[in-house]
């Protein structure tokens, strides 16, 4: 397995290209189920996530195409993929693929509002939690489905007619149960409110894409939102937005090791409460024509407080990424993860590197340290992973960070944005190698 070998102490110092939105991308793909007809996505970006998602909707009988690279685009540059899902052969999305990427189970929304029916794994839990499924499947009944679990399966029927719009409101917010509603509501009969909506800018950049595709949807981006259903969805070309998370992380990595970075092709609207506390930290953020530039003296980082919270407020994506940031703060940070119950895995291997970190429940304290040292590391899951190269760039010595097929689930060469700012940082082949 690949590693990533870390020599600390550089400053980071150019421009670092953001890549469209995995979580963003995600759903935008599986919506190309609702139609007949082609969907373009532009700025797909080229991840491990992407490419699972391909598979399993090719399963489903999905063709796509890659446009193959036009004068000018590089391999930073994200992809153009057009998906057909003219020819659906198989309603059935497996427990093999569902198990492995926990957003796949959102097709259960499409496949059911165009076909009538769907038989789809139930994702089961993952590192950051046990993750259950049951506003996706009370929504979905409010919208008229059968819905029966069997065999580690959900197995849906829609009414004789199709789904019918209806009231849904979700005890919780829930990004993956609002896309999967709101799609299934585009062909429902009748309207469909979602209450309690998530407000998330990939949410919105879903219901753009679906207007575009056809569907009536009002109030995207707020916590109410309403469809009024269609006989069908047609042809349309949608650019995925950028991703808010990647920009959060490589703004992070400027703040902890100093020095000067323009993130290009992202905007500050879509992590305005993540950079809040960047600038609280004493970190310099501005938005500039095509991005945000974040300089940092390197110097002392004061210690800020976070809880994380649904958008508008401190993403839980970006939680790990600060924690590494605060553990060389000049003070004690408390951060509190309120989204998912098991989500400090990054905290014993951070510790590994010298971080001082106590946790109570879902409170992690960190006091600040004055140095890092390097230290052979491992990731545990997508964000987790990234954190720990935060740290590695200002530990003393190597930092080797193993499983980093994490990082490629999220992170579009990562260690090529990075070193070409002048981080020491290298990816070694895991060949041969325990
Ligand atoms: C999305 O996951 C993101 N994934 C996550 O990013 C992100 O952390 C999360 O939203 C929160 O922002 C994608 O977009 C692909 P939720 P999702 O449903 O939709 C509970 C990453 O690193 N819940 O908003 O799966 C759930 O247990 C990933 O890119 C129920 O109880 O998250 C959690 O506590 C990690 N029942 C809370 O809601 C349900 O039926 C929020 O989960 C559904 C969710």
């Amino acid at each position: 397995m690949d590693k990533i070998k870390i020599v600390g102490g550089n400053r980071l110092n150019g421009t670092i290209p953001i890549s469209g939105a995995k979580n963003a991308a995600l759903p935008l793909m599986i919506a190309s189920l609702l139609s007949a007809e082609t969907l373009t996505l532009e700025n797909v970006p080229r991840l491990r996530d992407v490419a699972l998602l391909q598979r399993i909707l090719s399963n489903h009988g999905v063709n796509y195409t890659l446009v193959g690279k036009r004068p000018g685009e590089d391999h930073l540059t994200g992809q153009t993929i057009h998906f057909n899902a003219g020819e659906i052969t198989d309603l059935v999305a497996p427990y093999e693929l569902v198990s492995q990427m926990r957003a796949s189970f959102w097709v259960i929304g499409p496949l059911l509002a165009r076909f009538g029916e769907a038989k789809v794994s139930l994702p089961g839990g993952c590192a950051i939690g046990t993750r259950p499924v049951d506003f996706f499947i009370s929504g979905l009944r409010q919208l008229g489905a059968r819905i029966e679990i069997e065999a580690g399966y959900v197995l849906a029927k829609a009414p004789e007619g199709g789904l019918v719009g209806g009231r849904v409101t979700f005890p919780k917010v829930s990004v993956g149960a609002t896309h999967t509603i709101m799609m299934a509501a585009t062909l429902a009969r009748g309207e469909t409110i979602i209450e309690n909506a998530a407000r998330e800018p990939e949410v919105t950049d879903l219901a753009n894409c679906l207007k575009a595709m056809g569907a009536r949807i009002e109030g995207a981006g707020t916590d109410t939102i309403r469809v009024t259903g269609v006989e069908r969805l047609h042809a349309a070309t949608h650019r995925v937005l950028p991703d808010r998370i990647e920009t959060g992380t490589y703004a992070m990595a400027v703040a902890m090791t100093g020095g000067d970075v323009t993130l290009e092709g992202t905007s500050a609207t879509l992590l305005q409460a993540a950079l809040d506390v960047l600038r609280q930290t004493g970190v310099d953020v501005s938005e500039t024509a095509t991005g945000i530039r974040i300089r940092s003296s390197g110097g002392d980082l004061k210690a800020v407080d976070v809880t994380t919270e649904p958008f508008p407020g401190f993403p839980t994506d970006l939680q790990a990424q600060f924690m590494a940031l605060m553990t060389r703060s000049t003070g004690v940070s408390h951060i509190r993860e309120t989204i998912f119950e098991n989500r400090f895995m990054h905290v014993a291997e951070l510790a590994r590197l010298g971080a001082r970190i106590a946790l109570d429940g879902d409170l992690a304290t960190v006091e600040g340290v004055a140095q890092l040292t390097g230290a052979p590391v491992m990731a545990t899951d997508l964000r987790a992973s990234v954190s720990l190269v935060i740290a590695g760039l200002v530990a003393s010595g190597e930092t080797h960070v193993s499983r980093v097929y994490h990082l490629d689930r999220g992170f579009e060469r990562l260690e090529e944005k990075l070193s070409r700012c002048g981080a020491d940082i290298e990816r070694i082949s895991g060949e041969g190698m325990r």
